[in-house]
């Protein structure tokens, strides 16, 4: 297929058109670089030895991305653009709300006009909100999202189930095909330690906390709370490999192929590791250690949250295959081989 990826100079972006590419689709990136930077590309084309048709362009930009769309046709768009950091966007709601439904409301309005209505979404385990149960499985209720952030991957998921439903509707012939995806935590990176995560000032997730302590930027990891509801009281996630997240879009384009109208597919392992543990993985599959102390809870955390992914299993035939000591091992060969992101 011909794929048009936004926000693919991103984390998880990046590591997606490098698998696209290996599946044999071609691929064009668009991207604005807010919260990236233009170097991932050149280490893209180094990891896959073919240029990267590349726009530098605001998705909010309606003029910029209907030239893009009419210079090439594409097939389906994997919509990565957008703010993720959830304490931003409660100090920050408008950019949140700007970005993330103002940017996605122009690409949809883009993409319909050139006819262009297949769309793969990054969303989120956020939507699930405090969940009632887990293992997660898509048909739990989405919860109360407390945060700008969480509603924005809400809402979009909304809109755009309203767009295929008001298609069928209306009769028309060729119908949004929507694929929702729900990231649980993505961590690792590419093997080559090329590309990874790259945040902008002091990490706000756990693994790129960890390996700042680890390269020595960070003095200790401050572990939030140990009086949760889990095994050792620290807060449970379902941490997947970056390339296994990855490998689930390139997966995902089958549910597109297939006229799927709207589906939504979990994205995790579907095993919960406490924070003590990921500490424990790390310093295991590293030899390192990592000093910590323990603090009270972060606003917004809850107990523990994991996926059931076997709808993708079943249906997408998509699973995991990185274990916790590839993705600690992954995250470190990164981050040694880039103490300062992408600016060496
Ligand atoms: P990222 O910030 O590394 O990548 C997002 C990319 O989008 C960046 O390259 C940024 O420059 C670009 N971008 C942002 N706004 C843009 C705009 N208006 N126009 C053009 N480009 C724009 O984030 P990521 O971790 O790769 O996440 C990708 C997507 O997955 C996001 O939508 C995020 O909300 C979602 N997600 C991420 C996580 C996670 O833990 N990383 C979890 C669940 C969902
Ligand atoms: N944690 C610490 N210390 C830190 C950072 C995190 O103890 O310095 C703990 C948290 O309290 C939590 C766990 O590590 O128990 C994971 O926290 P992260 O911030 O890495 O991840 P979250 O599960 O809070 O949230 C992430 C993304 C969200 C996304 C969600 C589900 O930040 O955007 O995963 O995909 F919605």
């Amino acid at each position: 297929m011909n794929i048009v990826v936004t926000g693919g100079a991103g984390f998880i972006g990046s590591h997606t058109v490098i698998e696209l590419m290996q599946a044999g689709h071609t691929v064009a990136v668009v991207d604005n670089f807010m919260n990236s930077s233009p170097k991932v590309l050149d280490r893209m084309e180094t990891i896959t030895g073919k240029k990267i048709p590349f726009y530098r362009v605001d998705i909010r930009d309606r003029d910029g991305l209907d030239a893009v769309f009419g210079e090439n046709h594409f097939d389906c768009c994997i919509h990565f653009a957008g703010l993720k950091a959830v304490g931003e966007s409660v100090t920050h709601p408008w950019e949140y709300y700007d970005n993330n439904i103002g940017g996605t409301l122009v690409l949809l309005d883009v993409m319909r006009r050139h006819g262009c209505k297949n769309i793969i979404f990054s969303s989120s385990a956020t939507v699930y909100g405090n969940p009632a149960v887990i293992p997660i499985t898509e048909d739990c209720p989405k919860g109360k999202c407390t945060n700008p952030y969480g509603q924005t991957k809400s809402m979009l998921e909304e809109i755009l189930t309203d767009m295929h439903t008001a298609d069928v509707k209306n009769g028309d012939p060729n119908p949004w095909n929507v694929v929702l995806l729900r990231y649980f935590n993505p961590i690792g990176a590419h093997k080559s330690g090329l590309i990874g995560e790259n945040p902008n000032g002091i990490p706000n997730n756990l693994m790129p906390y960890i390996t700042q302590v680890a390269v020595g930027k960070l003095e200790k990891l401050h572990v939030f709370g140990n009086d949760y509801d889990t095994p050792d009281g620290t807060g449970v996630r379902d941490y997947i490999h970056v390339v296994d997240l990855a490998k689930g879009h390139v997966k995902a384009l089958k549910a597109i192929e297939e006229n799927c109208g709207v589906e939504v597919f979990n994205l995790g392992t579907g095993v919960g590791y406490s924070v003590l543990d990921m500490v424990k993985a790390f310093e295991a599959a590293n030899g390192l250690e990592i000093p910590y102390v323990i603090e009270g809870r972060r606003a917004g955390d809850i107990d523990a949250c994991y996926s059931d992914p076997t709808k993708a299993y079943e249906e997408l035939g998509w699973k995991a295959e990185y274990s916790i000591e590839d993705m600690c091992r992954d995250s470190w060969n990164w981050q040694k081989n880039n103490p300062n992101g992408f600016d060496v």
